[in-house]
């Protein structure tokens, strides 16, 4: 033993004689990140730290690709390798110099929506126009991204008449933000505008707001020119073309517990988020423990929905029986799925949320760094997030027992599986690891990490605060609680709403989104199946539900295509991506998409070659049955379903 503590002790000596200057400087950054490793766990080259990440963002935006000499430079500034700098640099699409002077989303949803026609017409006009998938705005697309400042929104205080207008990034995009401003103009100085996350039902903003005798009445969708003649209506007690009725009224067929808070308040506005319940799962969790609190969320029937659908109460209780000094909760805020947008949606309209699940998680597992992984996409619900950790740090909330910083992500779907994530998260290449060990045992620099979805905390926390018992009672046997269906495409009424699992997709989406002109439904984000609309009618809207009809429910995304669906065009798209995506690690996904996009770009045109059907199948069977992740092994799902359903697309019958 005392032979080991030596070979440890000199080992670090060594190391300390080498590069003492580089130690000093991990140290500090240990020291200001507040994290409690020693420094032999923590002084590897080879795990720089996601700073390095932000250091290369800053250095390629205002000085361009580094030369060899720069390389090395940066490479000391951050205490790693010159090799290790070239490998993040040509991994993330978001270290590549860029001239464009517009982008706009490709997204499925953005897609549906004529994503590719506006392309053509900002290139005829001269503009150099960038690509991203996805903003987040699927409601609203096509997303054009001009100037990605955010902005700041307007409100005011007062202790008269309380309009409410929302902030959320979606809304911004309808246009909230006129709204607001002509409010003000329009409105006395006593009068308060609170701004807030948006309810979901975009079809009817932008919505105005306000509080009349206690009872919230909305107005929309309105244009600043019906200001005037609205607060008019709401001095005179007349009605007006444009009132909705209450607000509980258009609320009342859900069951919102993760979208509780939204659109009620200003979300960093505490001590009102407080009053609506905000923190009061923390104060139970800190009653009841840490087994308390995995009880709960076990009897709630809580399943990761970030995708996998996995039991959260298995991965808390298999950190916290581990014996260690530093562990990590993280959230998965990388959201790469097209079409969905329900974590953006929690961070902009009620990020304490995110930040009392992931509190509740470090109670339970015994963790003291939390990290939140958000894709870089995301630049409004970074700063707001940020504002809230702030106020909860001045709050006690998050502190010396735990805190929470924000690591922005660099532009990589793949980034949002857990272990690339934590790669990413360590400063390197976003390449998946071999499990096991689960994250769980060996995550973030090897040390117990949880990783869960935003929505997943989220829920955490709601079901903290109301009981397991209760949320479990809602939705079906082994897809217990509620779903965030996101609906978008070329939908009537596009939305984003909560209820319990369970019932018919078909009847759901009709009767919430209006399905008259939907012809094809793809579930589940890009690795989920596509399917008939008419199928839908008869799939369940749960975990099984789906799985049962070879689909996903992934994130709980429905991105719906009407009769302009091109099939053979979206199936190239979706291994376009997948391919651009793959992050290399294995061979059947590395391989796999690239010879798979070349079969299918052939199919049904002159250049299909024979016996090209059968090895598209084989393919199939082998990226789906030895991939290392979902990546590949889920990539020929929307192919597969699409070929399926629409083979005239691709010249006819697959073997
Ligand atoms: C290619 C790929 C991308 C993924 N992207 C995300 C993502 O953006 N957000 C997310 O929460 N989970 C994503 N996942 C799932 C995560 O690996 C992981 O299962 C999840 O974060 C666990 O959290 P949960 O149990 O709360 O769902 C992705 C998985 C794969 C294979
Ligand atoms: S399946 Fe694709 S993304 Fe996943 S590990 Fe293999 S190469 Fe990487």
């Amino acid at each position: 033993m005392v032979l080991l503590a030596m070979e440890v002790a000199s080992h670090i000596i060594g190391r300390l004689h080498k590069t003492e200057r580089t130690t000093v400087k991990v140290w500090n950054h240990l020291v200001k990140h507040g994290e409690r490793m020693t420094i032999s766990e923590r002084w590897d080259p080879s795990r720089p730290g996601h700073r390095l990440l932000d250091a290369l963002k800053k250095e390629i935006h205002n000085r361009g690709m580094p030369s060899g000499e720069r390389i090395r430079e940066i490479a000391e500034l951050c205490d790693t390798t010159a090799a290790k700098v070239r490998g993040a640099i040509g991994y993330y699409a978001e270290l590549k110099p860029s001239d464009h002077t517009v982008r706009v989303c490709t997204g499925e949803s953005c897609r549906a929506r004529g994503a590719d026609a506006l392309i053509k017409e900002l290139e005829d006009s001269g503009e150099r126009v960038g690509e991203l998938i996805c903003a987040g705005l699927c409601a609203c697309g096509p997303a054009v991204l001009r100037d990605e400042t955010v902005p700041q929104c307007a409100s005011q205080q007062g202790s008269g008449i309380q309009f409410y207008i929302s902030q959320d990034s979606t809304s911004l995009a309808i246009g909230s933000e006129d709204i607001a401003n002509s409010l003000l103009q329009h409105v006395t100085e006593d009068a308060a505008l609170i701004r807030t996350g948006s309810r979901g039902l975009f079809h009817l903003e932008p919505t105005l707001e306000v509080d009349i005798e206690g009872k919230r009445h909305a107005y929309g969708p309105i244009s600043s020119e019906e200001i005037p003649s609205i607060l008019d209506s709401i001095s005179k007690q007349q009605s007006h073309p444009k009132s909705l009725g209450l607000v509980e009224d258009l609320l009342k067929n859900q069951s919102r517990y993760a979208m509780h808070r939204f659109g009620e308040t200003n979300p960093l506005d505490l001590e009102a988020m407080r009053a609506l319940g905000a923190y009061e799962g923390l104060e139970k969790a800190k009653e009841v423990g840490s087994k308390g609190i995995i009880e709960e969320i076990k009897t709630a029937g809580l399943r990761g929905r970030g995708g996998a659908g996995f039991p959260t109460h298995f991965k808390w209780a298999a950190a916290a029986a581990e014996q260690t000094d530093l562990k990590f909760v993280v959230a998965n805020a990388d959201e790469g799925d097209a079409g969905t947008f329900i974590d953006r949606m929690i961070m902009e309209g009620d990020p304490h949320a995110l930040i009392e699940g992931m509190v509740i998680c470090a109670q339970a597992i015994g963790a003291s760094q939390g990290k939140v992984y958000l894709r870089s996409e995301y630049p409004h619900a970074e700063i707001i997030l940020e504002s809230a950790l702030k106020r909860a740090r001045k709050e006690g909330i998050l502190g010396e027992h735990f805190d929470i910083e924000i690591a922005i992500g660099a532009g990589s779907y793949v980034c949002g599986e857990e272990t690339a994530l934590l790669e990413s998260l360590e400063g390197r290449r976003g390449e998946v690891r071999a499990r096991p060990p689960f994250p769980t045992t060996s995550g973030l620099y090897g040390k117990p990490t949880i990783v869960n979805n935003v929505l997943t905390f989220a829920l955490a926390a709601a079901i903290m605060r109301v009981g397991g018992q209760h949320y479990g009672s809602l939705g079906v046997e082994s897809s217990k609680g509620t779903v965030v269906v996101q609906a978008t495409g070329t939908l009537e009424r596009p939305a984003c709403f909560e209820i319990p699992f369970g019932g018919s997709i078909g009847q759901i989406l009709d009767s919430w989104c209006g399905c008259k002109d939907v012809v094809a439904v793809q579930a589940g984000g890009p690795l989920g199946s596509v399917f008939k609309m008419q199928e839908m009618y008869d799939i369940e809207l749960s975990f099984e539900g789906l799985a049962n009809a070879d689909g996903l429910l992934g994130h709980g995304g429905f991105v719906c295509y009407d009769k302009n669906f091109d099939a053979h065009k979206e199936v190239i798209g979706w291994m376009r991506f997948f391919r651009d995506e793959s992050c290399g690690k294995c061979t059947p996904c590395r391989i796999g998409t690239q010879r798979a996009l070349e079969l299918i770009e052939r199919l049904g045109g002159d250049m299909e070659k024979e016996g090209d059907r059968k090895l598209l199948t084989d393919l199939d069977d082998l990226m789906t049955s030895t991939s290392l992740c979902a990546l590949g092994g889920l990539a020929m799902n929307p192919v597969r379903s699409t070929m399926e359903r629409w083979p005239s697309a691709f010249g006819g019958e697959m073997q």
